[in-house]
């Protein structure tokens, strides 16, 4: 078992990563949560791979109803908010009773959603079953929906009381959407952490240790920027292009952030921000675990990214690795942009 402790004051929580968990949830759930009834929101998919297991685990303590969407990004929409709200309140939920998301970072970020919004706030706990929510999503509360055809442009910072991993959630899941996780995970060890690129390099079995190294870069750039004011945006690695690309050529977002590593990287080192060690090595891991490496010159998307609505007053973002395992934040004007770098 590996427990992380989440430091946010009166918002803290305890992230407990551990093979079969699953089975074993109702133990841990009594430390944070006292009343009778549980609410579990969950997609199609897992449904049918988890429900059983986690209904079995919980059914001695708790009184459990459920409320299942489809599956996949479009059931983070105004419509499944609306419909996820109205069949808790059908059931008659009570502003102290506890909701259990148990799926992807979909399912984590509506009902984390639902869990800020209904009486204002109630209780929840996530127990994330992709790799993308395991390394990366189910930490740092933000939560929320797509709206007005933007992602995640409604929705609130909700902090679970608990977060509960099982990695052996892993072994269903399709290998894009493992690939999809793989991405950001790498991302993780090159802006924060070397030695979870080392461990990444003998290929292990994504396990509890691995999804806690990953965790630990997330937690330190969450615990000193929550409300992602600044330093938070370090985690944004690699998508400044891989927005640029993502769409253009449907890749999945893991992978578009693959390539934006690389075009990162290559910007850094042009810019002499970026040691010249770094490219290989991420080169060599993103091959192992057999994401798109595809090469785009980052001339070509700068104006792509100048016009990303992220962009605020003339001034992007970059954020470059000085080395294998760190970065840095640096600020480039439009004009200079525009004068010096297409
Ligand atoms: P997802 O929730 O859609 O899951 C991907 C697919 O895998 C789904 O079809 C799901 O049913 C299936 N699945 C999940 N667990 C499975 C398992 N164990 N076995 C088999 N199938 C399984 O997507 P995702 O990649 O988990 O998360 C992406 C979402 O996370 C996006 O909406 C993104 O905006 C959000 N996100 C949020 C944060 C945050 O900080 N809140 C950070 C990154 C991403
Ligand atoms: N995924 C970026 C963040 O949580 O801030």
């Amino acid at each position: 078992m590996k427990t992380l402790d989440i430091n946010l004051g009166i918002d803290s929580y305890k992230i407990l990563i551990e093979d079969d968990i699953l089975s074993r949830l109702s133990f841990y759930i009594k430390e944070v949560y006292k009343n009778k009834k549980v609410y579990i929101i969950t997609d199609d998919t897992v449904k049918d791979l988890y429900l059983d297991k986690v209904i079995n685990s919980l059914k001695d303590d708790y009184q459990i109803d459920y409320v299942v969407v489809p599956h996949g990004e479009q059931s983070k929409s105004i419509e499944m908010f609306i419909h996820v709200c109205e069949e808790l309140l059908e059931k008659n939920i009570r502003r102290n009773e506890l909701l259990i998301g148990l799926g992807g970072g979909v399912i984590g970020d509506l009902t984390g959603f639902v869990a800020s919004s209904l009486y204002r706030g109630i209780p929840y706990v996530n127990v994330p079953t992709s790799l993308l929510s395991q390394m990366d999503s189910s930490i740092g509360g933000k939560t929320g929906i797509d709206f007005y055809g933007r992602k995640n442009i409604l929705g609130a910072f909700k902090q679970p009381k608990m977060v509960l991993i099982d990695p052996l959630t892993l072994n269903t899941l399709p290998k894009r959407e493992f690939n999809n996780g793989m991405g950001e995970l790498i991302k993780h060890g090159a802006i924060g952490n070397k030695k979870l690129l080392d461990l990444l390099f003998d290929k292990p079995r994504i396990d509890e240790n691995i999804i806690a190294e990953s965790l630990k870069v997330k937690r330190k750039v969450v615990e000193i920027d929550p409300f992602d004011q600044g330093l938070r945006m370090t985690l944004n690695f690699g998508h400044t292009f891989g927005h640029a690309i993502e769409l253009k050529y449907g890749y999945k977002h893991g992978e578009a952030v693959a390539i934006g590593m690389l075009m990162a990287i290559k910007m850094g080192e042009d810019l002499g921000v970026t040691s010249k060690e770094c490219y290989e090595p991420i080169l060599k891991i993103l091959k192992l675990y057999e994401l798109p490496v595809d090469n785009y010159d980052y001339h070509d998307y700068l104006l792509d990214v100048l016009n990303d609505k992220k962009n605020l007053a003339g001034v992007v973002n970059f954020i470059f690795l000085t080395k294998l395992g760190e970065c840095t934040i640096t600020k480039i004007s439009e004009k200079e942009i525009k004068e010096n770098l297409l």
